[in-house]
């Protein structure tokens, strides 16, 4: 792709200045105070994450070398050992905040659990011992497929407790998916639910478990939460209810100490190829990267109770539902269920109901609040908030405004957060006490963090010219490699541009440093803040008998940012039709999911091509945008594929 077409065309210049009373009170409440800290942070990175290692982290041995740079591979915080779960837990007991809540969980149905720091330190003790006694240990491998309820928190901080690794899997995944994500990191271990929530329906996650795992080996054991109640399978000497295994286990736990670099984490997401990507996280550098960025970002405070509406199954579950935010000693508010069940308004009906007082979600979400209607917003106080947070796609400055104007009552600063799954931490954001707001810029980076927009040559562009956004030195909660497939690591993150990280984002800098994301460069979609690779859909595609090549392209979608459009040519002898359509949205929904499925499938005799046969993907985006065919096609084999594409629409 070259840079030609990495435009941007917003050209916002409101300017929003956070109030004098935010300001009297944030974490990070004055410019110079931020400019100094940020110019250590890429001045004399080691000094500045020395020490904030040093305060903000529980260590049981101290280490003896910030950073261990042999690019592209890093080792942060060299020869310290720690507890991430004594981070998250042990660290607050004792402490005026043993007996706060951790968790207030609000399942779909309405049932309301509250769980204090100690009741978490309990059920946490009490599962790593069930782990150990299980066999499952220091670098094994654990798969976690679960509702947002209270144990998938649990599972996780029990991993982390025993050394284990966990790779949490989205519910939305199908068998089909989670088979593939176990396979590929050999996991021991599942833990999963009979159900969960979802609308009304009970979603099967059990029976999704136990037809993944017919093609899975390395499986010894399934641990099962019951939370709708609805008949499941259970295997005799697979299987084993949460709650059985659970009581009679003691509820203190000596948690061992690991290594600043032992793995804490595998979490899968979309990349170029077919094959999803095994990001690795490791323990001490990200345990301090999602900290310190929830604590300046979020200016979190001991009363403030915090909503993430992201799933666990995502690393916004990760970082700001789970490991950052309960680091800090937070009350986190956690949703199971669908915005709009039982009505549209159930977002702002829970804020009032538990004094929710940040919110930090997906602007397709807010989206859709705003084609919703006011009405359901306006019917509720909405008092409690002050700030407001936005992650996963670029928001557009329509939505931006309606959610500063409607949720946040002009009171509120937005936080619009760029990162991605392997920067594992906030990256360019707002810090909310200082930064004058823009709608839609992520506006500056973060602390430790230089981003630039560079060309094909990896030369900087001037201001206000679209670009390669790239991230040049490293930071604590980077990823360290691909699971499995460090070649694959190098070459996606750290080939394009030689020597610095590409984020795979197009992006331009402003007159005054503020970065605008323009959206995904490379062949990755953003489809209501999921990423979804383009080849993944496509060979799920393929693996249909009746279908001989596919290529999926993104269609920009008023409401999910981005739509999915599939031109698929048939094997001879098949015939288009509305019901093949229909098998093939189902054969992707079962290959990867229901969040995969094409918006739309067209049916083509052949696939526009270059001479050496690749796909040119950049004329089927603009044949399903409806637009005509800009830019170069001479390198097209054949033009009348082309035109009778367009002719078809
Ligand atoms: O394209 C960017 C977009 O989401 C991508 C990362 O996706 P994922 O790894 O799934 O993580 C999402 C949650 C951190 C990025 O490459 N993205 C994320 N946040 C923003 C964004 N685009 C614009 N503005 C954001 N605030």
């Amino acid at each position: 792709m070259t840079d030609q077409t990495i435009t941007s065309v917003s050209r916002e210049h409101r300017k929003f200045r956070p109030s004098a009373e935010f300001k009297a009170q944030a974490n990070l409440g004055s410019e110079a105070a931020y400019k100094k800290l940020y110019a250590e942070s890429v001045n004399s990175p080691e000094k500045f994450w020395g020490r904030q290692a040093t305060e903000q982290l529980v260590w049981r041995k101290p280490f003896t070398k910030v950073l261990d740079w042999k690019s592209p591979h890093a080792k942060w915080f060299v020869g310290g050992k720690l507890n991430v779960s004594e981070n998250c837990l042990d660290r607050h007991l004792g402490t005026y905040r043993e007996n706060k809540a951790a968790l207030i969980f609000e399942g779909e149905p309405g049932d309301v659990r509250t769980i204090t720091y100690k009741q978490l330190h309990f059920h946490v003790c009490r599962l790593a011992h069930i782990f150990e006694n299980m066999g499952v240990g220091a670098g094994d491998r654990v798969a976690i497929y679960l509702p947002m309820i209270p144990e998938a928190v649990m599972a996780m901080l029990a991993c982390a407790r025993v050394g284990a690794i966990h790779t949490v899997i989205f519910g939305g995944f199908s068998a089909e998916a989670i088979k593939d994500r176990i396979n590929d990191c050999k996991a021991k271990l599942v833990i999963t639910a009979d159900g969960g929530w979802r609308r009304g329906k009970v979603i099967e996650l059990k029976a999704n478990v136990d037809k993944a795992i017919e093609g899975t080996p390395t499986v010894q054991t399934v641990i099962v939460v019951k939370r709708c109640g609805n008949p499941v399978t259970m295997v005799e000497g697979r299987d084993v209810w949460w709650r059985e295994a659970w009581e009679g286990a003691p509820n203190t736990h000596k948690a061992k100490a690991f290594d600043s670099e032992h793995p804490l984490f595998i979490l899968y997401t979309s990349g170029s190829t077919g094959k999803p990507k095994g990001v690795l996280h490791t323990s001490a550098g990200y345990l301090l990267g999602t900290k310190l960025s929830a604590h300046y970002v979020f200016d979190l405070k001991e009363n403030d109770r915090y909503f993430c509406s992201a799933d666990i199954g995502w690393i916004t579950g990760h970082s700001y539902v789970v490991y950052g935010l309960l680091a800090n000693g937070a009350t986190i508010f956690l949703y199971e269920g669908a915005p709009n069940q039982p009505e549209a308004d159930r977002f702002w009906q829970m804020i009032d109901r538990h004094g929710i007082t940040i919110l930090y979600t997906a602007p397709t979400a807010i989206r859709a609040f705003m084609r919703w209607g006011d009405n359901y917003v306006l019917r509720h106080h909405l008092t409690s908030l002050r700030l407001l947070g936005s992650v996963g796609e670029p928001i557009n400055p329509e939505a931006w405004m309606w959610y500063y104007n409607m949720i946040g009552k002009k009171r509120c600063p937005i936080v619009d957060t760029w990162w991605q799954t392997e920067t594992g931490a906030i990256m360019i954001t707002p810090l909310p006490g200082i930064t004058p707001l823009k709608p839609g810029s992520g506006t500056w980076p973060f602390f430790g963090v230089v981003a630039k927009v560079v060309d094909e040559h990896g030369k900087e562009v001037p201001r206000n010219t679209g670009g390669k956004l790239v991230l040049t030195k490293p930071w604590p909660s980077m990823l360290r490699t691909l699971w499995g497939d460090d070649d694959r690591y190098q070459k996606a993150y750290w080939s394009e541009v030689p020597g610095v990280y590409f984020t795979g984002d197009g992006a331009r800098q402003d007159k005054d440093g503020y970065f605008w994301i323009v959206g995904r460069i490379d062949d990755v979609l953003n489809i209501s803040g999921h990423r979804i690779g383009t080849a993944e859909i496509e060979s799920a595609l393929v693996s249909h008998p009746s279908v001989a090549e596919a290529a999926a392209v993104g269609r920009p979608d008023e409401l999910k940012g981005q739509s999915l459009v599939v031109f698929v040519t048939l094997k001879s002898g098949q015939t288009p039709s509305d019901e093949l359509k229909e098998q093939l949205r189902n054969h992707v929904g079962k290959e990867i999911g229901s969040l995969a499925k094409p918006d739309h499938i067209r049916f083509a005799a052949g696939l526009p091509k270059t001479r050496s046969g690749k796909i040119m993907r950049r004329i089927l985006k603009e044949i399903a945008g409806g637009g005509a065919i800009k830019g170069d096609t001479t390198t097209l084999e054949d033009f009348s594929v082309v035109a009778s594409l367009q002719q078809e629409e």
